[in-house]
């Protein structure tokens, strides 16, 4: 097939956030014709992002399988970070500088102790610090820290500039960008076969990729057993800029203070990312007060020169929960439809493991590709059918910050 203006293309990408362009970008470059649509390529959740590759710091009891895509992805993330810089001629910001925890009482410490100690079971790279050592590496914290630990292998990477240089290395590869949104999933016979834009044109297709993240779950055409369980979860984070102070962190902290994480991630540039809340509610990119006092209030626990930065912005977005946390990847209950959705927190991390995966499915011939993690497969929901009405409608009480 031809790629194309005239609404053909092997695949059609829905969505450009992380996960939809660095798809996209993978497909054309592997020889598949490729149309990426999104109304806003490189915003929503993949925008208001920290851009963590923290699968060791984001480790949540019993999620070891989530724990296992992280580090495969993370080992992914180097090469990747290279070839996206050369394919665009772009900075993306990858900083491996590891990851600090602390706590900020006697509490929190006995809480990282103990996780320290799952790490090792888990044979992680993690290692315990005293309140000294911990000093050593920030001398910024706040005197109350009572230790924590060193997770070496989890870094950063900027993920606005990581968006703009995958943005041009899609348009390099020849792939589409399609600025348009999509009013459905066009379907004939048991067949995804396209899209419907919203001024009514239509993308044909052999293959639709659904990279919408929680909007992944309430577009219209898909029959019920094919509909991806995922919902919103909003993530607030502000943005300070720290330069002027001259008090800059040296690499990413997180604290837990009274039991609730908050992450500082430091750019070269100055900023200082300070996120993020999790929170079980309607799709809004409303910030909410309350949220930005207790990011303020738990951040300067553990680093007081928060109070010295400047405040920039506070910003939401929805991210795409599943039922266990973990993303949907691969082949779904439709003929032509590929799931690369429901990554909830780790977008950023998994975005090169995700791509490819989707590679591997659909690129005939491929054998360099592992196929599908069951862990990530979206067959092991296959017994839960998942209507669009759950996507928007689920609610529970709000909740700031879960890690
Ligand atoms: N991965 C960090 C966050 O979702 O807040």
């Amino acid at each position: 097939m031809a790629t194309s203006e005239d609404g053909q293309a092997d695949v059609v990408v829905v969505g450009a956030g992380v996960i939809g362009l660095a798809v996209g970008w993978r497909l054309q470059g592997a020889g598949l014709s490729t149309v990426v649509v999104d109304p806003d390529p490189g915003g929503g959740a993949s925008h208001v992002a920290a851009g963590m590759l923290a699968p060791v710091g984001e480790l949540a009891y019993g999620e070891e399988e989530l724990l296992a895509l992280g580090i495969d992805s993370a080992r992914r993330w180097p090469a990747f970070a290279e070839e996206v810089a050369a394919a665009s001629d772009l900075p993306v910001g990858y900083v491996a500088a590891g990851t600090l925890h602390v706590a900020a009482d006697a509490g929190d410490y006995a809480y990282l102790e103990d996780l320290w100690r799952f790490h090792g079971s888990l044979g992680l790279d993690s290692t315990l610090l005293s309140t000294r050592e911990c000093r050593e590496r920030e001398p910024l914290l706040a005197p109350g820290v009572r230790g924590g630990f060193f997770a070496a292998g989890d870094h950063q990477v900027d993920n606005r500039l990581l968006l703009a240089a995958l943005a041009e290395a899609v348009r390099r590869s020849g792939a589409a960008l399609v600025r348009h949104s999509v009013a459905g999933i066009d379907v004939a016979g048991d067949r995804a076969t396209g899209v419907t834009l919203d001024d009514g044109r239509t993308i044909t297709a052999g293959h639709v990729v659904l990279a919408a993240g929680w909007r992944s779950g309430t577009l219209a055409g898909l029959p019920p057993g094919a509909v991806p369980p995922v919902r919103p979860v909003k993530g607030q984070l502000l943005r300070l800029e720290s330069a002027a102070s001259g008090l800059a962190l040296r690499q990413t902290l997180r604290g837990l203070v009274n039991g609730r994480p908050v992450y500082l991630v430091p750019r070269a540039s100055g900023e200082l990312l300070l996120g993020a809340t999790s929170e079980e509610m309607p799709a809004t990119d409303a910030s909410r007060s309350g949220a930005v006092r207790i990011l303020l209030d738990d951040a300067l626990r553990v680093f007081p020169a928060v109070d010295e930065t400047s405040f920039v912005a506070s910003e939401a977005a929805m991210r795409p929960g599943s039922p266990d946390n973990r993303p949907l990847i691969g082949p779904a209950g439709l003929d032509g439809l590929v799931l690369a959705t429901g990554h909830y927190r780790g977008g950023i991390l998994l975005a090169p493991m995700t791509a490819d995966l989707v590679a591997g499915c659909l690129v005939s011939g491929a054998t360099a590709v592992p196929s599908i993690p069951a862990s990530c497969s979206p067959g092991r929901f296959a017994e839960r059918p998942f209507s669009k009405d759950e996507a928007t409608s689920r609610r529970r009480p709000p909740v700031t910050e879960r890690s």
